[in-house]
């Protein structure tokens, strides 16, 4: 059997987080919003216009800003706890992946008793939760739109809540929002979104129709705008493009999950706090030249829908391509990770089962310390 759930309504709209009041309309029936962000993007101002939108037709805001990327267990409780004080009728997840993983698990367990720890894995956590708004200012985890949230546990454990209590309410995406993010964020987060892509065309067990669909058209779009918003970050088509590509791709790996580039780019985040579209960047070509005997096939289909060739190596150079053309860093050293950290991030990344038994190929440890010696 194969099954395919996303959210079910999903808004296209520039300049649609000036208007939330219209977006928001019979989702919060207490008028009380609780919205989940950042330090940085709230500085930016990115929130003004949603906030006096909300507050000229009589909403109560709360602002909830400590959402640091890799967002740690503890935040989330804190936010929890104060939305619960607020008695928040609606939390909205405002920034990119990091606030909207972190508002998807406030809206639980603000909405019912169930302690997080019962919640880590896959179909865990229950629900209820509060009503929950999603809306992206990167164009990469797609989380607006999947069943996952990425946690840090501990110091440097991350650990993923999948469920279906998850998936948002309503999503709006509004590229005017994306246009400050800087070149080396949209590189990063751009290039995770198009790892989904490709790791949900080749996650052997869940892949379908539905998901392949979705995957394809994502990398068109993506392939086609990363380019474009990294030479001109104000380019508001490339932008939204980018933006409903990454979606598209959440919408994907939501049900065919990510893999192996995802395993082993996990512990670079955790132990290193290396962004998670760049920790992806640097181990994704090594991963995808370990699984080309097993998934040259379906690595050429994705070439071959994008009009580069139909070979597995084809798809291999493009990404490798793209990742010299946006500027990603390309070594461990470059992101200050020493080659004496190896053998540990290899361990780790090994205990990222939930994502392993998706590869193509089954990875090993010995592969993924060559993987990561690579690229020392
Ligand atoms: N839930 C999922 O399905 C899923 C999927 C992939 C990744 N993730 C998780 O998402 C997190 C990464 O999210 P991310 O890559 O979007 O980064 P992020 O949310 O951590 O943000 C990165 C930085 O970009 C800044 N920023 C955000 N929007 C901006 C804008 N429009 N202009 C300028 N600056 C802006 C933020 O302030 C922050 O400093 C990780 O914790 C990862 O594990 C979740
Ligand atoms: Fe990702």
């Amino acid at each position: 059997m194969k099954n395919f759930r996303t959210v079910s309504d999903i808004r296209i709209e520039r300049g649609g987080a000036a208007k939330l009041d219209a977006h928001i309309d019979g989702l919060c029936a207490n008028k009380r919003v609780f919205i989940v962000t950042d330090a940085g993007v709230h500085a930016l101002g990115l929130l003004d216009g949603a906030k006096a939108a909300l507050r000229g037709a009589g909403y109560r805001v709360e602002i909830f800003d400590q959402v640091v990327a890799d967002p740690p267990e503890a935040v989330v409780l804190r936010g929890a706890g104060w939305a619960r004080d607020f008695k928040a009728g609606l939390v909205l997840g405002f920034g990119g992946g990091s606030p909207m993983d972190t508002a998807k698990v406030i809206a639980l367990l603000a909405g019912s008793d169930q302690p997080i720890t019962e919640m880590y894995g896959v179909g865990l956590a229950m629900g209820p939760r509060l009503p929950l708004m999603l809306i992206p200012t990167t164009a990469g985890t797609g989380s607006e739109v999947t069943n996952v949230a990425i946690l840090t546990t501990g110091e440097t454990e991350k650990q993923g809540i999948v469920a279906n209590a998850l998936y948002a309410d309503r999503v709006l995406l509004d590229a005017k929002l994306t246009t400050g993010l800087p070149k080396m964020t949209t590189a990063a987060t751009g290039i995770d979104a198009m790892v989904h892509a490709i790791e949900a065309y080749t996650s052997l067990p869940q892949k379908n129709p539905l998901s392949d669909a979705l995957a394809l058209s994502a990398l068109t779009k993506l392939r086609g705008a990363i380019e474009d918003v990294c030479k001109d970050g104000q380019d508001i088509e490339a932008r939204e493009n980018m933006l409903i590509g990454a979606m598209l791709a959440g919408q994907a790996f939501s049900n065919a999950p990510c893999a192996a580039v995802h395993a082993l780019a996990y512990p670079l985040g955790g132990f290193f706090h290396v962004p998670h579209g760049l920790s992806n960047a640097l181990v994704l070509t090594g991963v995808m030249d370990y699984n080309l005997p097993k998934a040259d096939g379906l690595y050429g289909e994705i070439a071959d829908h994008l009009r580069l060739g139909n070979s597995g190596a084809i798809l291999i150079d493009e990404m490798q391509r793209i990742k010299h053309a946006t500027g990603v860093p390309q070594t461990l050293s470059a992101v200050d990770i020493p080659d004496s950290a190896i053998a540990m991030m290899a361990d780790d990344a090994m205990t990222k089962t939930r994502l392993l038994i998706n590869n193509p190929r089954q990875m090993t440890l010995a592969a993924t310390i060559k993987i990561y010696e690579d690229i020392a």
